[in-house]
């Protein structure tokens, strides 16, 4: 405990002295999140991420998070120095969509509008028309039907095919998944819903359809809390990383917030509901890249002008 506190206030005294900004998603370890809370960073779904990576004017962020996050960031700022407690926190969607394959996929298609998942590689975004992220991609492919475009999405399937459901948009689809959110089951959440029939049931889109039937929200990160927040209801059965509940909570204190079942969380695999990549980032790596000004983000500039093109549509279109 008393280990942790050091480490707590040495990252605020190297954030101040090297006039850095913490940036952290809600699935990173709840310590994290507090910290940039407090030393005027932020804590947010991945549009409000982006965002506020552009509009901050320090020379430096340290992105907690993965490493798409910290590589928006860059493409978004050429200039500043972006930092993350581990370069090897990836995800299951990015690295599930080889810009090799995708291109090719992209190539075979050239009359439908490419929209990619803000969890992808520099690369691919570079590829893309449009990038959309969970809390805006319904609104950006409903748009772009009205205007009559058919679309080839990619990475998340499950994403893709609420989107495709809600909008009735001709999507084809990237076969690719979250092996966190995978992992929710329809059949044992049911059944819970049966037993706490004043729950509410709040799913990310990442989730299976199966799951995502169920809900009475389907949103990101931020807009799950803010669900909590706004609803009439006292229990909230929550199908996202279980990081959330940590930000969740102090949100609505008075409020019982439970974790959606998983095939593990009964048995072998307790951390089912918890992001690999995102775990990897820690108070002492946090700590270390700062100090040691290590964990650079770079993004091929050539690759990083072509990306931009996607990202910035999305944030206008947003505004
Ligand atoms: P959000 O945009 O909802 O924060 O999602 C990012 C993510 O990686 C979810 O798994
Ligand atoms: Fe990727 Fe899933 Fe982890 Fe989000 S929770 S970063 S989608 S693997």
């Amino acid at each position: 405990r008393k280990e942790k506190q050091e480490l707590k206030e040495k990252i605020k005294r190297l954030l101040k002295e090297k006039n850095a900004v913490l940036v952290a998603h809600y699935y990173v370890d709840g310590d994290i999140q507090d910290l940039a809370e407090e030393t005027g960073g932020c804590v947010a779904d991945s549009l409000e991420m982006a965002r506020f990576g552009r509009d901050n004017p320090a020379k430096t962020l340290v992105v907690a998070g993965v490493r798409f996050m910290g590589e928006t960031a860059k493409i978004l700022s050429p200039d500043k120095k972006i930092l993350m407690p581990d370069l090897d926190a990836c995800c299951s969607l990015d690295l599930g969509c080889p810009i090799g394959e995708f291109t090719a996929f992209c190539d075979a298609h050239p009359d439908r509008t490419v929209v990619v998942y803000a969890n992808t590689s520099a690369d691919v975004k570079a590829r893309a028309d449009w990038m959309a992220t969970s809390s805006i991609g319904l609104d950006i492919v409903k748009k772009l039907h009205a205007e009559g475009k058919k679309i080839l999405w990619g990475p998340d399937r499950h994403l893709g095919t609420y989107i495709q459901e809600q909008t009735g948009a001709d999507m084809l689809l990237w076969q690719g998944s979250c092996l966190v959110h995978d992992e929710f089951k329809a059949a044992e959440l049911a059944y819970l819903k049966k037993q706490m029939p004043d729950a509410k049931v709040l799913v990310h889109p990442e989730s299976p359809a199966s799951v995502v039937a169920l809900a009475d929200v389907v949103g990101s990160t931020s807009q799950i809390i803010n669900a909590a927040k706004t609803m009439d209801a006292q229990t909230f059965i929550v199908a996202t990383d279980k990081g959330i509940f940590h930000k969740m909570q102090q949100a609505v204190p008075g409020k019982t917030l439970i974790e959606a079942p998983t095939a593990g969380n009964s048995a072998s695999c307790k951390s089912c509901a918890q992001c690999p990549w995102m775990a990897m980032n820690s108070l002492s790596n946090l700590a270390d890249v700062l100090e040691k000004e290590q964990n650079v983000i770079s993004v091929d500039p050539e690759i990083g002008e072509k990306a931009i093109v996607c990202i910035q549509r999305m944030l206008d279109f947003a505004a």
